[in-house]
């Protein structure tokens, strides 16, 4: 047990892991725990320092493991505990680390604290959850949706109460109010810690703290439901619990954690990650990803506006530039793949791939891969609904056909925006099932696993896998890419995203064009400080000064 903190993690690239969809070696349709141990030295060769392991616990799986029955023990098609120790043993033989997710906003409704919390009102474990009457005419608590769709809250004819699930029914929310949950997850996570765990990335952790009153949310035109949001969102006693959490467990190790939360400003992330608070390193902010829906309804489409996309990262930059710290993404097991939404993944999938990289990696942060981004994997189009496995496509399919969306209209924001995009099988070559498994895999392969895999990547000098390679490099290399000012450049440009990072020694130029047409840089003071400067990184072969070819990635170091 390590007493002394340190800032590794800002110098670090983490490497999302999604077990289900990363490796089989029962041939049983799922990836497992060995199956990840089998990759460790192509992550090495990747050059990632950690390794986020999405959730690995058992669980009856209803949302892929974020459903969790036991958090001390692991879902059996993954292993054992005995392989999680290996995994960990073998992740630090090699010099890296393992953070492990943490979901403690809800359990499953199979865990044991909520099948003794369900039996009687008088029951120990009651209080674990949080169980209201309804109201007069017995309708819920409040008017909150849930997360995946339909009402937030469930009624259980055993007791005649309600019980509360921001997310699916299977998933009740924990009752953060009450001491004895608190102490029973603080005594969890040091389990995991003791073990040699490295930190945690911890699952929609602003939701913990709900305004007791319950209140009704306001309903927006042609919605059922109230917004609950105020009511949870950053709620009353989150810095309090933040705080705790650091004070009763973190501060004896030296981890990392990062947050995931949904609603958060940069001013709210200041909060959380200013280290003289002491609550945690950084947060994943939602707010780059909603800008290509409309209303917050990420299955209402609407193409990204660029500028708006530059000034939403300039705002993240800059409010926690020498306060807090920055996670830098495009893709997790939630998202879309990135080259499908912001790139093109026909004629310029490499080209684009490298490019929004590039445009990422260059900013401060610890930034995060997603399993198969390094590959410029892509969007998958299933026809039929079946073949899609996540509940949330499911329950939104009929919510979006109940207030008259039509199947094609569904279908096309499925193919957007649907998380199943990320969850097909990791593509290791190109032989049956793209390598992932000997069985038959629990969720299609997405059908260009010939084209685009590892295998394939690793031979090809040129490929996605290496350009990531060296993004990692160059920001060992230099610590302007750590430390570094950002100065947004070419604001009203509509295709082209450049930035400057200016350090104590050194600068650089970040230049790349959105667009699949050639562009010229309008800012003759640019070009002239281009003339002298070095190439760090590129993706075009016929790179001119003050031009970007479609999709054109540059880093200009002066
Ligand atoms: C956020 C996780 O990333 C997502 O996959 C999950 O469904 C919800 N939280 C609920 O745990």
């Amino acid at each position: 047990m390590a007493k002394s903190r340190s800032d590794w993690w800002k110098t670090s690239i983490v490497y999302q892991i999604y077990p289900k969809s990363f490796n089989d070696t029962t041939g049983n349709g799922m990836g497992d725990i060995q199956g990840i141990i089998e990759k460790l030295d192509y992550l090495k060769k990747l050059g990632i320092d950690v390794i986020w392991l999405s959730p690995v616990y058992d669980s009856p799986q209803e949302d892929n493991g974020y459903d969790i029955r036991n958090y001390r023990e692991i879902y059996e098609q993954y292993g054992t505990l005995e392989d999680l120790d290996q995994l960990l043993d073998e992740v630090h033989a090699r010099g890296m680390k393992l953070v492990m997710d943490l979901v403690v906003n809800h359990t499953s409704d199979e865990h044991p604290w909520f099948v003794e919390s369900r039996k009687d009102k008088g029951n120990q474990y009651r209080d674990y959850y949080i169980w209201r009457d309804g109201k007069e005419d017995g309708s819920p608590p409040t008017n909150w949706g849930s997360i995946f769709g339909g009402s937030a809250w469930e009624f259980d004819e055993e007791t005649e109460q309600y019980y509360l699930h921001l997310f699916a029914k299977k998933q009740p929310d924990l009752n953060w109010e009450n001491e004895d949950v608190r102490k029973d997850i603080y005594d969890m996570m040091k389990f995991w810690l003791d073990k040699g765990v490295d930190g945690f990335r911890m699952d929609v952790i602003n939701f913990l703290s709900k305004d007791t009153r319950y209140p009704d949310g306001q309903i927006g035109e042609n919605d059922t439901y109230g917004d609950g949001g105020p009511f949870f969102v950053n709620g009353p006693r989150i810095h309090e619990f933040m705080k705790e959490i650091h004070q009763e467990v973190l501060s004896d190790y030296d981890v990392m954690t990062v947050g995931e939360m949904p609603g958060a400003s940069p001013e709210d992330a200041k909060e959380y990650t200013d280290p003289q608070n002491d609550e945690l390193n950084m947060i994943f902010t939602f707010e780059h990803m909603n800008l290509d829906c409309v209303n917050e309804d990420k299955w209402n489409l609407k193409d990204i506006d660029l500028v708006e996309l530059k000034e939403n990262f300039e705002k993240w930059q800059k409010s926690l530039y020498g306060v807090g710290w920055n996670s830098l993404y495009w893709n997790n097991h939630d998202q879309p793949r990135i080259v499908s939404r912001f790139g093109d993944d026909g004629q310029y999938r490499e080209k684009s791939a490298k490019m929004l990289a590039t445009c990422l990696h260059m900013m401060q942060g610890t930034p995060y891969i997603y399993q198969g981004e390094e590959l410029g994997m892509t969007n998958v189009r299933f026809d039929q609904l079946e073949d899609y496995r996540d509940i949330e496509i499911f329950n939104m399919y009929d919510e979006k056909r109940a207030i008259g969306w039509s199947h094609e209209r569904i279908m096309e924001a499925i193919h957007a925006k649907g998380r199943d995009n990320a969850r097909t099988p990791m593509q290791w070559d190109d032989s049956k099932s793209a390598g992932f498994t000997d069985g038959e895999p629990w969720i299609a392969v997405n059908p260009r696993f010939k084209e685009i895999n590892a295998r394939a990547a690793l031979e090809d000098e040129n490929s996605n896998f290496y350009h990531y390679q060296a993004l990692i490099d160059l920001r060992k290399k230099h610590e302007v890419i750590t430390e570094g000012k950002f100065e947004l450049v070419l604001r009203d440009d509509p295709n082209v995203f450049a930035y400057k990072r200016v350090g104590k020694d050194e600068a650089l130029y970040v230049l790349c064009n959105f667009s699949d047409r050639t562009v010229k840089i309008d800012d003759e003071g640019l070009v002239e400080s281009l003339r002298d400067a070095e190439v760090w990184i590129t993706n075009e072969d016929q790179g001119e000064i003050g031009k970007l070819q479609p999709y054109e990635g540059v880093v200009y170091g002066v």
